[in-house]
């Protein structure tokens, strides 16, 4: 039996500034203001994508106690933003990062109820857990947990805010002008939650919202991260987008669902993957080392070989070889603040690697870092990049890319006016969104019965006034979520990609839109 086309699920990612988009660049817009955020948002729209994507920085990061400029310099508040955003945009959904280190259910609750009531069913919730102390230093409260016990806080955190949302069923309100009525019982939203984490009880104040929960992102990579995301989440973003490392990733977290009574179309991976677009590959793969160029300055080269040495080596040249000395295999105290340096694991066995590839290839520290560090998941053609993309889903090495574009807030444009319709036209991508709600665009399933809305919601608490632009009103219509997903009636006519996909997993890569 042949395997049905998979349609390929696209986001955009709004990185913030870092060493992946480019502030530098002529083209490049602010990272704070809404215009950037609302352009993002629209072109994402217009080229009928999933979601945009926000993560979350809590913490300014630093190297050798100092701000490192091409790294993200801030980052404004996720439900601002993604409020702000769903009065510009219909149906695109808004996924945000919120950790559940230092926050409490019940705010966090309110938060994305209140989301999914304002975007008309298109909020979508990535849990993190954050990664160190040095970022918890800005919390009093909470403060740093280790691994475990911040996956176990995860863990209880996610389920306290499901009891939440699901403290209202969704038919409580009727008010009935008549009789003067507006709740059918007094206790509607009463919750109840206790752990060794939550000692929480009341009654939750924002009344059941469209999708009656985000959508759960999680984006761990550890043991622990997996098997959160196996037991909870609809998606996750992951860092593996290349052929055999996504689809190495793909087979072992969907691999443990069974075992939570979970089917591998509950989950999908969404990794993330940059882009480089020309006339012709020839023209993107020059225009890929230009970029590169940008995005690994002289400096930002020796700030990187910093992250994995552990050592000030500001006193290198980038255009000049490797440090002689080893590594320091110690604690990382150098870099603060980021995940990548936990990708360290072996940092004496990672710099042989290194040395082994500059010497060989004559390799500066600049070349040498532009190289092993975050290369561009798709450059080609229009055409060139469409297929990889296909090819890279139909693989199972994904389900999906979060793009995360070097330029903003423009830097999607290119790609919606070239690359979508090519997809398009290969059936594996929507012309037009299936529905209202960001659980549709992802073809999941409806929640179960028990913690599913009505089909029929008042339209006094619809989100949405009589003149708001159609059609994400859910009110006093019947739900249609049932739909198969990743099912498609044409079929993948497309070769075999040659070019473009990353077929080795390649050394570890700082994840520069953490
Ligand atoms: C692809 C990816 C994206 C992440 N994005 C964020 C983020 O935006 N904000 C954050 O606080 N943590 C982020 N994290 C960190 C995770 O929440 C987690 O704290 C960290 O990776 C440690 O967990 P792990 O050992 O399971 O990977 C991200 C991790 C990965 C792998």
């Amino acid at each position: 039996m042949t395997k049905p086309v998979k349609q390929v699920h696209l986001a955009a990612h709004f990185p913030g500034v870092n060493n992946t988009t480019v502030w530098s660049d002529p083209r490049s817009g602010s990272h704070i203001e809404f215009s950037s955020f609302a352009h993002l948002a629209r072109t994402a729209e217009r080229a009928k994508f999933d979601f945009l994507f926000l993560a979350e920085g809590l913490r300014l990061r630093e190297q050798n106690g100092e701000i490192y400029d091409l790294d993200v310099v801030g980052r404004p508040d996720t439900f601002t933003v993604l409020a702000a955003l769903a009065a510009v945009t219909d149906r695109l959904g808004l996924a945000g990062t919120i950790n559940s280190t230092f926050n409490e259910p019940y705010e966090v609750a309110r938060q994305f109820a209140s989301l999914d009531h304002l975007s008309g069913g298109r909020a979508a919730w990535n849990v993190v857990t954050s990664w160190d102390a040095f970022t918890g230093e800005n919390f009093r409260r909470g403060g740093f947990l280790p691994q475990h016990a911040r996956y176990e806080r995860a863990r209880t955190f996610l389920q306290a805010t499901w009891d939440l949302f699901d403290s209202w069923r969704g038919d409580e309100i009727i008010a009935d002008q008549a009789s003067g009525q507006f709740l059918t019982e007094a206790k509607a939203g009463a919750f109840e939650h206790h752990d060794a984490h939550f000692d929480i009880s009341g009654q939750f104040n924002v009344p059941r919202s469209p999708q009656g929960r985000p959508v759960i992102f999680q984006a761990g990579d550890s043991e622990e991260g997996r098997e959160f995301a196996a037991s909870s989440a609809d998606a996750i973003f992951s860092r593996h987008g290349t052929l055999a490392e996504g689809q190495a990733f793909y087979a072992d977290v969907k691999g443990r669902l069974p075992k939570y009574g979970r089917t591998p179309d509950q989950l999908l991976i969404l990794p993330a993957a940059t882009f480089v677009l020309g006339d012709t590959d020839a023209d993107a793969a020059e225009l890929a080392r230009q970029v590169r160029l940008q995005q690994v300055s002289g400096q930002t080269a020796i700030k990187f070989l910093e992250q994995l040495w552990n050592r000030d080596l500001s006193g290198y040249d980038p255009d000049g070889p490797l440090p002689d000395i080893d590594p320091d295999p110690g604690e990382n105290t150098i870099a603060r603040g980021r995940a990548s340096v936990r990708m360290y694991r072996d940092p004496l066995a990672t710099a042989a690697q290194w040395r082994a590839k500059a010497a060989e290839r004559r390799l500066s520290i600049r070349e040498l870092i532009i190289e092993v560090t975050g290369r561009q998941t798709f450059v080609g053609s229009p055409a060139t990049v469409a297929e990889a993309i296909s090819t890279l889903v139909q693989a199972d090495a994904s389900d999906g890319f979060i793009l995360v574009p070097h330029i903003t807030p423009g830097g999607l444009d290119e790609f919606a006016d070239t690359v979508v319709p090519l997809l398009q036209e290969r059936g594996v991508f929507r012309s037009g969104y299936e529905g209202p709600t960001l659980r549709e665009h992802l073809g999941l399933a409806p929640l179960k019965e028990e913690t599913s809305p009505p089909s029929r919601l008042p339209c006094s608490i619809s989100s949405r006034s009589a003149q708001a632009p159609p059609p994400p009103r859910r009110c006093g219509t019947a739900s249609t979520w049932p739909r198969p997903r990743n099912a498609s009636a044409t079929p993948d006519t497309g070769s075999p990609s040659t070019i473009s996909i990353p077929a080795s997993p390649g050394p570890p890569r700082p994840s520069s839109w953490l």
